[in-house]
């Protein structure tokens, strides 16, 4: 299985913040954003990462990261997006590079803690198609992609819906079988003009191969100022509850 980030964006809801660097390298406590997302790919058994990013400050995103190998990775590769063109056109750019792997997409600004992504993410590579999104009980659903479950089928998923349907948002954590890029091929862009993953992950409903868990733990978009500081403090938390555990350990 291989690695996708989406860290492209121009991070405008975050505005001076963004005027200096890319949004997926502002401060979560102790390290920059997207060393959460790539921490968790990693943890999943992910070797090769592709980075997808927008034309701006990509040099700043190079000197973060490297060649990866801080992290433990095996190869990190990097890509473009000219133009903000949706997410599931972002996810388009890796056909080549998941070579036909099923891929592990991941939002950059989304931040889990202390959830079993790793278990979730072995689960699915045993399983030889479909899609598996990962939903959160919110209280404010209607910001986000929110799905409508019975039992263990997904009975839809609406973005961002005036009147929601449930509680549940669909996080920006994906996992997805090789036919994704076909499906993508396949979308018509949205009223706002980009390919809405949410539009892909409605081709896996309707083939009835769209799967889900709920996560555990914390989870986070820190793409607005109070979702940033509130990042920070979450991380701040499982940081010191995993020393203090370690010392107890110990
Ligand atoms: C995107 C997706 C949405 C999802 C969210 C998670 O929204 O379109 O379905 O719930 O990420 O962070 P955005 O944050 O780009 O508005």
């Amino acid at each position: 299985m291989k690695g996708v980030i989406l860290a492209g964006g121009s991070g405008t809801r975050l505005r001076p913040l963004t005027e200096v660097t890319n949004k997926n390298l502002l401060p979560v406590y102790d390290r920059p954003m997207l060393f959460y997302p790539i921490g968790l790919m990693v943890d999943a058994g992910i070797t090769e990462l592709l980075v997808v990013t927008g034309p701006e400050r990509t040099g700043d995103l190079l000197r973060a990261l490297g060649d990866g190998r801080r992290f433990g990775l095996e190869r990190l590769y990097f890509s473009v997006q000219e133009k903000p063109s949706g997410i599931a056109h972002a996810i388009s750019m890796a056909e080549s590079f998941a070579a036909g792997d099923q891929v592990f997409v991941i939002l950059g600004d989304n931040l889990v803690f202390g959830s079993d992504v790793a278990g979730a993410v072995q689960r699915f590579h045993r399983q030889t198609f479909g899609a598996k999104v990962f939903l959160k009980a919110v209280p404010d659903p209607e910001r986000f992609g929110v799905a409508e479950v019975r039992g263990a089928s997904v009975l839809s998923i609406e973005e961002k819906p005036r009147d929601p349907k449930s509680n549940l948002a669909v996080t920006g954590l994906y996992l997805y079988d090789h036919t994704v890029f076909d499906k993508i091929r396949h979308l018509r862009p949205s009223a706002r003009g980009e390919l809405e993953v949410t539009d892909l992950n409605r081709a896996y409903l309707r083939e009835g191969t769209l799967h889900y868990d709920v996560l555990g733990g914390d989870w986070i978009d820190a793409g607005t100022f109070e979702s940033l500081y509130a990042a920070s403090e979450m991380a701040r938390r499982y940081a010191t509850e995993s020393v203090v555990a370690a010392e107890a350990a110990a």
